[in-house]
């Protein structure tokens, strides 16, 4: 007999089950019409990508790329397998596939081959050591990386501009706004409100810069655009009765003015560093920006003391991040400004923000975004640029639901209980009308004593028990029993619609 083995859902992940779907679903539906009144159509990009595009929009040196990314290698297609062809035929064969471009080119990988192909020649001389040459040569062939390497996604934004060059969106009317919802994957240590597979809501404005464009042209353009989108997730959160929302909001430069901050930054850290963490002091490397976001206690203190980034920003960012707010207020958005709020990802310049929601302990972030101008061209797009944002709706909803905001309808509306043959034909008959006529309809598959079946219809939260016995099928007057308060009354197959369509 097989070993009976009891599968459980892998760490940080987890079943969503009914009737919390209920709730995910009404938010999901929310978020479809609040984005639709805003022009927003959806996209729906796969779940994964080459991990070089990850790396390259999110930054490969950012924790969710370096630490988090689940990315494993694509077996390569239109290789021979190495133990039915020789030697030599193989590396050819790999080294075409490289060549034309069927595998990705890796120069590491094939001198590996060749050298046990040299060292396998070598051996061969010697009668002995032939085997288990051959051995090593095959262990060397097969666990070699040839294939593609690929990552589940870690965020979506990357997905969408890869997305917006490869459809040639730029020819599209500008500016493409964008939304998605679906599962995102980050290898982190799973605690309330932070799981390794978790669900974003989120949505991507993305503009063709027309070429020669003064950038100082249109920085209320580009302020009006953030505002706007950072207004539309106020009001989704605002339609769903979200609690204790707070809006911070920051700037933190762009090429021009980011990089002489980071420098003055990085000074000035270097200038306390014996004071700080292993990993702020890390950071002062690496990247100096994230220190900011530190949340350990003793830097508390020397953070506060620290350069601030909109004492340094250049004309242009400054101007903008004015406008922002400007913009902010004329939309009735109110907001906090946080100068260390700094955002974990590579593409971010000038607007940056991120909501905050009650109920939800130290992952209190339900929503971050800010604009990306200059990520599609990174990825090979034309210039372009982006503003967006996602949600983590499994925080979302958790604050729903600690807010006593998470109810859904539950049950049935209608229990049939049905006894005898007739009565079945006819339960199958109304539970067929009930049904398209939208409601909720319980039909038990063999008849039950009525005792008996009523148990079950309370159980299952049902509002109404509609009783088909002999008697209802003789006279075609129907009992229907309200559940709620015990009632009992007759009534036919059209007054009971009747009554239903204007009770529930
Ligand atoms: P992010 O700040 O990395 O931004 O994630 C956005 C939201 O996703 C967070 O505020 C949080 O609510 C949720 N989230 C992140 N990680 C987890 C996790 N492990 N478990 C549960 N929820 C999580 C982005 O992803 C950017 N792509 C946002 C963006 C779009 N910026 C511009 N456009």
């Amino acid at each position: 007999m097989a070993e009976k083995k009891k599968f459980q859902a892998i760490k940080g992940t987890r079943d969503l089950l009914p009737p919390e779907t209920e709730l995910w679903n009404r938010v999901e539906q929310t978020a479809r019409e609040v984005f639709g009144t805003f022009g927003f159509g959806e996209i729906r990009p796969p779940i994964f990508e080459p991990t070089e595009l990850f790396a390259r929009a999110v930054g490969g040196e950012t924790d969710i790329v370096s630490k988090e990314m689940y990315s494993f290698e694509d077996r390569p297609g239109g290789l021979p397998d190495p133990a039915n062809v020789p030697p030599e035929d193989y590396t050819a064969a790999v080294e075409h596939a490289m060549k034309t471009g069927q595998i990705p080119n890796n120069e590491y990988s094939l001198e590996i081959l060749k050298f046990q192909l040299g060292n396998l020649a070598a051996r061969n001389q010697l009668p002995d050591q032939a085997e288990r040459a051959y051995l090593i040569w095959r262990y060397a062939a097969t666990s070699l990386t040839l294939g593609e390497s690929l990552g589940l996604r870690p965020e979506a934004t990357a997905s969408v501009c890869r997305a917006y060059i490869e459809h040639g969106m730029h020819a599209w009317p500008q500016p493409v706004k964008l939304y998605y919802t679906g599962p995102m994957f980050r290898r982190e240590r799973p605690q309330k409100g932070r799981y390794r597979q978790f669900y974003q809501i989120g949505a991507e404005v993305l503009e063709m810069v027309p070429p020669n464009q003064d950038p100082a042209k249109n920085i209320g353009k580009d302020a009006a655009v953030d505002a706007e989108v950072i207004e539309m997730v106020m009001a989704f959160f605002a339609r769903l009765g979200l609690e204790g929302v707070k809006l911070e909001i920051n700037s933190i430069g762009d090429r021009e003015c980011r990089p002489k901050y980071v420098e003055l930054l990085r000074a000035e850290l270097m200038k306390v560093k014996d004071k700080l963490g292993p990993d702020s002091q890390r950071r002062i490397e690496t990247n100096p920006l994230r220190v900011l976001d530190s949340k350990v206690e003793s830097e508390q203190g020397i953070i506060a003391g620290l350069p601030k980034i909109a004492d340094h920003l250049c004309a242009n960012c400054a101007g903008q991040y004015a406008e922002v707010k400007r913009q902010l207020g004329m939309r009735g958005v109110a907001y906090a400004e946080n100068w260390r709020l700094v955002r974990g990802l590579d593409y971010y310049m000038r607007t940056t923000f991120e909501i905050t929601a009650r109920g939800l302990g130290s992952q209190n972030a339900v929503c971050g975004g800010g604009r990306y101008d200059g990520l599609v061209e990174l990825l090979g797009g034309p210039p372009t640029k982006g503003i967006g944002f996602a949600i983590g709706e499994d925080r979302l909803i958790l604050s729903l639901q600690e807010a006593g905001k998470g109810g859904v309808a539950q049950g049935r509306d209608v229990f049939v209980a049905w006894m005898g043959e007739k009565a079945q034909a006819t339960a199958i008959a109304a539970a067929q009308k009930l049904r398209a006529a939208g409601f909720r309809v319980e039909l038990p598959p063999v008849e039950q004593k009525f005792g008996k079946a009523l148990g079950q219809a309370d159980k299952l939260g049902a509002r109404y028990a509609l009783i088909l016995g002999d008697d209802e099928i003789a006279t075609g007057q129907w009992t229907v029993k309200t559940l709620a308060d015990g009632s009992q009354a007759k009534m036919s197959e059209a007054e009971f619609l009747e009554m239903l369509r204007k009770s529930l």
